[in-house]
């Protein structure tokens, strides 16, 4: 028996009314965690950090918790979360800082597999800076980044190297330890994207040795917030743009604003989520809807799955094509069966070429998510066949 099997039921929005594979785009959020949202607001909590009331203490009680639970997740010092609005905009706060340490003469590298968000801020650092931003290329027959084209690249000018946990479009993933160790050897530091990564696979910061970390809670069930990990002696020696008032060290330093307290507080309920039910029984049972989504693809004519044609080692995340139909007629046509995906490149905007894609159009994204079930497979597969024919 699957052992997720009851888990649906703690997805109010789950309702089987529509087959949703949206989840790499965003996933439906769990009770706890909504009820973590609404239950703050209703509180008179509502305040605002460092102050000398009642409510401020508990503004000042949920930083913590929220990060202390992050850093369990992730297996993260909790003295180097930072608790921002996206992952968008924790990456544009950084490269904005790191802006201050490069120019001329110093490389960053990124890659094709990665979603434009660990790509284009670098490249309008460089814009500032004057120093040069490489792109690492993945092997488009197998859809994987292996070590040796990020090595090839590396040198003694890289300050930086930015490389995804998981391809956000067709799974893969890239061994960032590894890659975390051939930079190091040189001096230079690692961003890993974990967005689409956390979902997925039990993560290990400390393991993976890389310097910042970086992940979206609405990718696992939470609300939209984005959680930045920096390595705390980076942390304080990067040189933010912040505001006069807030302190000088520290992660309120890249927290631009007053915080979304209600998303503290669902973040924290949606990590306690996947700490309590665990990655790997996750990560299992998305293994077998996955394979049965991908082997389903395989069995109809009309259709071409994009990138990797295995499953193994892999985020349950794929693309495809149907025979006659642009990705978005194809998305529309699955959403008069009630089955929700996404077409276009997602964002991973380098690697629709490689890909064999349309660089505008892409193709039609599927992903499976915790509540995925085998009816909602069938209900994909069986419209994919009636559009397809
Ligand atoms: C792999 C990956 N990285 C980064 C992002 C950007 O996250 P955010 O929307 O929090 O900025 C996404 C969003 O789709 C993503 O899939």
């Amino acid at each position: 028996m699957d052992e997720l099997h009851d888990i649906r039921a703690r997805f109010p929005a789950i309702d089987g009314q529509w087959a949703r594979f949206d989840g790499p785009g965003g996933t439906q959020v769990v009770d706890t965690a909504i009820e973590a949202a609404a239950d703050w607001q209703r509180s008179g909590n509502n305040a605002n950090s460092l102050g000398a009331f009642a409510a401020a203490y508990a503004c000042d009680d949920l930083v913590v918790r929220a990060s202390a639970t992050m850093g369990r997740l992730l297996g993260a010092d909790p003295k180097g979360i930072i608790l921002g609005p996206s992952t968008t905009a924790n990456m544009m706060a950084l490269t904005r800082a790191i802006g201050r340490w490069v120019g001329p003469g110093d490389e960053v590298i990124c890659t094709a597999l990665d979603h434009d968000s660990n790509v284009s801020p670098w490249l309008l650092m460089a814009e500032d800076t004057g120093c040069r931003v490489q792109i690492a290329d993945f092997d488009p027959s197998t859809g994987r980044l292996s070590v040796e084209a990020v090595a090839d690249l590396v040198s003694s000018s890289t300050r930086w190297v930015a490389v995804t946990g998981a391809s956000n479009v067709i799974g893969t993933i890239p061994d960032v330890s590894a890659i975390t160790q051939v930079a190091h050897e040189v001096g230079a530091r690692v961003v890993v994207d974990g967005v689409h990564l956390t979902p997925h696979r039990q993560v290990d910061v400390a393991c993976i040795g890389c310097d910042v970390f970086t992940t979206s809670s609405y990718k696992w069930y939470g609300p939209h917030a984005g959680i930045m990990w920096v390595e705390p002696g980076l942390l304080d020696d990067l040189d933010a743009y912040k505001l006069r008032a807030v302190s000088d060290l520290g992660p309120e330093r890249f927290q631009y604003g007053t915080t979304s307290w209600e998303s503290l507080a669902g973040l924290d309920a949606a990590a306690e989520f996947l700490l309590d039910v665990g990655l790997d029984r996750i990560a299992a049972a998305e293994a077998i809807r996955f394979r049965r989504l991908l082997d389903g693809l395989h069995d109809q004519s009309g259709v071409r799955v994009v990138g990797p044609q295995d499953s193994s080692d892999r985020a349950p995340t794929l693309m495809f094509e149907v025979e006659g139909f642009s990705p978005s007629e194809a998305a529309s046509a699955l959403a008069e069966h009630r089955v929700a995906v996404w077409d276009g490149s997602n964002y991973a905007v380098d690697a629709m070429e490689p890909l064999g894609l349309n660089t505008k159009d892409g193709a039609v994204r599927a992903g499976i998510s915790a509540y995925t079930n085998d009816e909602d497979v069938d209900r994909l597969l069986a419209a994919v066949a009636d559009i397809a024919n």
